[in-house]
């Protein structure tokens, strides 16, 4: 072990950071995600989980769902994370680096079934634990299981992988004037509706103290930045330090 900041974290991924403009899992996004996520467990030493969205397929909250009962719409979803969490673990595995992955929705034939205290004993081998499926339930977000597994497992904080480098006071992409927070308290994103993670995912992570990192994934390096303490990105948590 090494110079990181962090022993355990738990990344969050959305399905959208899998797709390019042409494919929904994209074979060159995915590969960057491996290195990274190699160098971070592999080289560096730091234990990962990694919670996986599943938007680039299907979202239980999209249009696609339109006109669907919500919990098959659900589903649906979760079984899109599963498919990515597939896609992840091919990556990982071809660049030498174990991984396992478990799922709240027990399909014995294609992965493990989610045990906490089993996933805590992948992480202390080594290998990087991906979490598919969401909570098995419908009606909560991966922000939500991303949460919950980080809780779970005794994380150290929320590493949550976007396509914008943090946090920012409007829409960064609409008002070139828009700001980035460098830090901000949970109370600041509920109060000003800022759009980190859902209000379900933000309460649990602010009852239990548990700090997320908003940063952009897409940047070659940008997970080790995040795990050796470089200030990129958003930092949401208990209290402003200044
Ligand atoms: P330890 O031996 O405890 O270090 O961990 P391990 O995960 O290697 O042990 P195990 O013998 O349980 O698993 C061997 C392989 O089978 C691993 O690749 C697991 O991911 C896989 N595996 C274990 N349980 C299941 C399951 O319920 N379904 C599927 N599809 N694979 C499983």
């Amino acid at each position: 072990m090494t110079d990181a900041t962090y022993r355990r974290v738990l990344l969050k991924l959305s399905g959208e950071a899998f797709a390019d403009r042409d494919n929904s899992i994209s074979p060159v996004v995915v590969a960057s995600i491996a290195d990274q996520l190699v160098d971070v467990a592999g080289t560096l030493g730091v234990e990962v989980g990694v919670t996986v969205g599943g938007g680039n397929i299907f979202r239980g909250t999209s249009p696609q769902a339109t006109g669907m009962d919500r919990s098959s719409a659900d589903s649906m979803g979760m079984l899109a994370t599963v498919i990515n969490a597939l896609a992840l673990q091919d990556a990982v595995e071809k660049r030498g680096l174990q991984t396992r992955v478990q799922s709240a929705v027990e399909m014995a034939e294609i992965c493990e079934p989610y045990i906490r205290r089993r996933a805590i004993r992948h992480l202390e081998k080594g290998r990087l634990v991906i979490f598919a499926a969401g909570l098995g339930a419908p009606y909560f977000s991966t922000d939500t299981a991303a949460a919950q597994r980080a809780l779970e497992i005794g994380a150290e904080a929320i590493l949550k992988g976007t396509k914008v480098d943090g946090v920012y006071d409007k829409d960064p992409k609409q008002h070139p004037d828009a700001v980035r927070f460098e830090e901000l308290t949970y109370r600041d994103v509920q109060v000003q509706g800022l759009k980190v993670m859902d209000e379900t995912a933000i309460s649990l992570c602010k009852d239990n103290g548990l700090p997320i990192l908003v940063f952009d994934l897409l940047v070659e390096g940008n997970i080790r930045r995040i795990v050796t303490g470089e200030p990129i990105g958003t930092l949401v948590h208990a209290g402003h330090t200044n």
